[in-house]
């Protein structure tokens, strides 16, 4: 299948002269160098892909230009060099009137504050989306109310938007993008404003709704955390550029440098790890027995741990065909757990059965 979204060498210079800028750019000046000049790089030469189905989520601190790129995602900001493709067609390319089209039809976004209108209800505020795009009354109130049950916000639909806390409103938010047919959703930093536990079952849902719907989803946040618990694939941004584009465990396990390592310290590793990423391949027969509980590469961290105090002897993990793909001694969960920085050392896996043998790390 092809992408959904393919952006390709994409630039956004915001002030004097952009074109000059961006050939200053390919020639290797870097953000600060125009910025003396009063011109502003807010996003260099960006490539990457989405694939249909997929949540990409771009992460990077405040200014690195995750909203400007995003924003280029839709057309609402015209690149000033580069093009991006959307299934097979260049959005750089459409009219003004296409594009609008295009927004209306097939893109939704929902951004950070959103704000919603307090003199209509929490239906009609829902039902926004399908309004603009004329769709008839009864149909964009059932849709609506389809979409407000999705969120967990059935019997809601005559309330206020005052009347709801900040994380409904939010979720009302995320209901109008879902009651349109758009299936390129485009989500800014969309549960930044809420509070941890809210925020925690705004991404347990949205996970639960892609289980379902499956949309293609761009998921902007500053929050590796979050980044890494919903990112099927995550862009790391720095100062505009892309710096590394990877799964959760590749970013964790290979960052790309310094910068990307000094992110992941504060990730929690047992929430991102699988059996896949911990086990030894390195394995011989007689060093686990896959005849009792075994893992497979899907394990999460939590349930190989669980597994691996059971057992007497190191987990055995096995693929789909039942074949023995690796082995997780003991203390190599230990050593996954405890590394600081990205690179984990292989752990001194003791050959000898068992593999209960304790290092000391220091
Ligand atoms: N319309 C604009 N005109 C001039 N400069 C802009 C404009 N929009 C963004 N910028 C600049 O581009 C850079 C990137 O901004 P952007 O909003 O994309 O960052 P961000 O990663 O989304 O940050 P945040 O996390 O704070 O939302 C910043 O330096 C910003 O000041
Ligand atoms: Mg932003």
């Amino acid at each position: 299948m092809s992408a959904r979204l393919e952006a390709e060498h994409l630039y956004k210079v915001f002030g004097r002269r952009p074109d000059e800028a961006v050939d200053r750019l390919r020639g290797g000046a870097d953000r600060e160098e125009l910025r003396a000049d009063g011109t502003t790089a807010a996003v260099i030469d960006a490539s990457f892909t989405v694939e249909p189905g997929e949540i990409f989520v771009v992460m990077g601190l405040s200014g690195s230009g995750k909203s400007t790129l995003l924003r280029m995602l839709n057309g609402l900001l015209e690149p000033t060099a580069g093009t991006v493709g959307f299934d097979g067609q260049d959005l750089t390319a459409l009219s003004d009137r296409e594009l609008r089209e295009v927004r209306a039809k097939k893109i939704s976004m929902v951004f950070q504050h959103f704000a919603l209108f307090p003199h209509r209800s929490v239906l009609e505020n829902a039902a926004y989306g399908l309004a603009v795009q004329g769709v008839p009354r009864a149909e964009r109130e059932r849709r609506a109310t389809e979409a407000l049950a999705l969120c967990g916000l059935a019997g809601w639909e005559k309330s206020w938007p005052d009347e709801l806390s900040g994380g409904m409103q939010q979720r009302v938010g995320l209901a109008r993008a879902l009651a349109t047919d758009a299936d390129l959703l485009l989500m800014d930093e969309s549960f930044s404003a809420l509070d941890p536990l809210i925020r925690r079952d705004m991404q347990d849902q949205l996970l639960e709704l892609q289980r379902s719907l499956k949309k293609t989803i761009v998921f902007i946040t500053h929050d590796l955390n979050e980044a890494m618990r919903l990112g099927d694939r995550i862009a790391v941004m720095r100062d505009g550029r892309i710096v590394q584009t990877g799964s959760a465990e590749d970013i964790l396990l290979r960052p790309a440098n310094d910068y990307v390592a000094s992110f992941i310290q504060d990730v929690d590793r047992s929430r991102v790890l699988t059996a896949g990423a911990v086990m030894d391949r390195e394995v011989r027969g007689d060093e686990a027995d896959c005849a009792c509980e075994t893992a497979t590469p899907d394990t999460p961290f939590h349930d190989l741990c669980a597994l691996s105090a059971r057992l007497p002897h190191p987990v055995a993990v096995l693929d789909a065909e039942r074949e023995l793909v690796g082995v997780v001694p003991r203390q190599r969960l230990v050593g996954f757990l405890g590394e600081e920085t990205g690179t984990p050392q292989p752990c001194d896996s003791p050959r000898d059965k068992g593999g209960e043998k304790v290092t000391a790390r220091a």
